[in-house]
């Protein structure tokens, strides 16, 4: 295929967690992509940004909450625009839409990436993406919304053996919501960028919001996984509905009353998905068919994401990633 046909597409956060499974699925396609980054003049110096120049990804520097002008010249000839900003920014895309616009960006990927979950009072988070999207509606800027429930690697609970605490971001984890019996859509982290390789040069999903997935599951059949494929017995820890709404409440105050503590704003954050998954039941995809969004194992049924079970099989086998602590979703 010749470079002409490439779509030229920018990513911002592509030093992220989720933006670098984003980078690694759309060099996984050279054919259909040309990859540059968007860095801010601050981290142009951080080593991640050195090590994406050395893979051979152009750098595009611009501070996304300066001059408009400005910005619309940096995203100049992109086709498609995808943001992985951190939770804690979104609001700081509702400019980077209004430069897209300026641009002519064909299409803006804006920061979704979350759980399927409505917008008004559930989740903090949602609501705040909830405002971009209704300013990339207002500017009729073309758009998709990618959600991909909740990685795998944040929901797998540990072993008493400890053999799995080297790649887990919660440890240890044995915390069983409600029952265990409410359904929830899970993602291994490298299979998001993939997804987002097939959705963004595929007309059908233009203006649309998909859903991609590896599986559903419940808490009771993650935990059950686990041991059965480990061999070894955890202990649950169960934590009742009531419990969930009040902690909700709880972390809510507490980060509404120190706005600028980023630990507090995680924790509120960390309560709402809670909520949100285990309460209303939230993230499966019969609610997701019934906001509106687009199945993305549906639409490119040749390819077949990781399961759960492979992962735990990775995990136990010393294949998963080694982590320390991240900032939480
Ligand atoms: N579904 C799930 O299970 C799950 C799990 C985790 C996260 N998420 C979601 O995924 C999204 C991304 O989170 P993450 O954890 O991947 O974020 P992250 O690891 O904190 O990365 C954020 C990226 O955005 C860049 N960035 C931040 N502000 C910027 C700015 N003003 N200009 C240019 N670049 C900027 C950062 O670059 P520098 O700081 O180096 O400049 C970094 O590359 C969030 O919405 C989060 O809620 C979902």
């Amino acid at each position: 295929m010749s470079t002409t046909t490439k779509q030229r597409v920018l990513l911002l956060g592509a030093t992220g967690e989720t933006g670098r499974s984003i980078l690694q699925g759309l060099l996984e396609d050279s054919a259909s992509f040309e990859v540059e980054a968007l860095v801010r003049p601050s981290s142009t110096a951080k080593p991640g940004v050195k090590a994406l120049a050395e893979r051979g990804v152009n750098i595009r520097v611009a501070d996304i909450s300066g001059p408009i002008e400005d910005l619309a010249k940096a995203l100049s000839g992109i086709d498609v625009l995808i943001s992985a900003i951190d939770a804690g920014s979104q609001l700081a895309q509702i400019q980077l839409a209004t430069a897209a616009k300026e641009a002519g960006v064909k299409r803006f990927v804006p920061c979704g990436f979350i759980t399927v979950a409505p917008p008004g009072g559930v989740m903090a988070l949602r609501d705040s993406k909830e405002l971009v999207y209704q300013h990339i509606r207002k500017l009729f800027l073309p758009h998709t919304i990618i959600d991909i429930g909740y990685w795998y690697q944040i929901s797998f609970p540990t072993v008493p053996s400890g053999r799995a605490d080297y790649t887990a971001i919660i440890k240890p984890n044995s915390a069983i919501h409600g029952d265990g019996e409410t359904p929830t859509i899970l993602i291994d982290h490298a299979d998001i960028g993939r997804f987002v390789a097939r959705i963004i040069k595929d007309e059908r999903t233009l203006n649309k919001s998909v859903i991609a997935y590896g599986d559903v599951l419940s808490e009771n059949a993650v935990f059950e996984t686990m041991e059965r494929l480990s061999g070894e017995k955890i202990e649950r820890q169960y934590i009742s509905t009531d419990e969930i709404v009040s902690a909700r409440a709880e972390a809510s105050a507490a980060a509404k009353a120190d706005p600028t503590n980023p630990f507090a704003g995680m924790m509120a954050s960390l309560q709402d998905y809670n909520y949100s998954k285990y309460v209303r039941g939230d993230n499966t995809l019969a609610y997701a068919a019934y906001l509106g969004y687009l199945d993305a194992r549906e639409l490119y049924p040749d390819f077949q994401p990781k399961g759960f079970e492979q992962f735990v099989r990775d995990v136990l086998n010393g294949k998963g990633e080694k982590r320390q602590a991240m900032s939480l979703p």
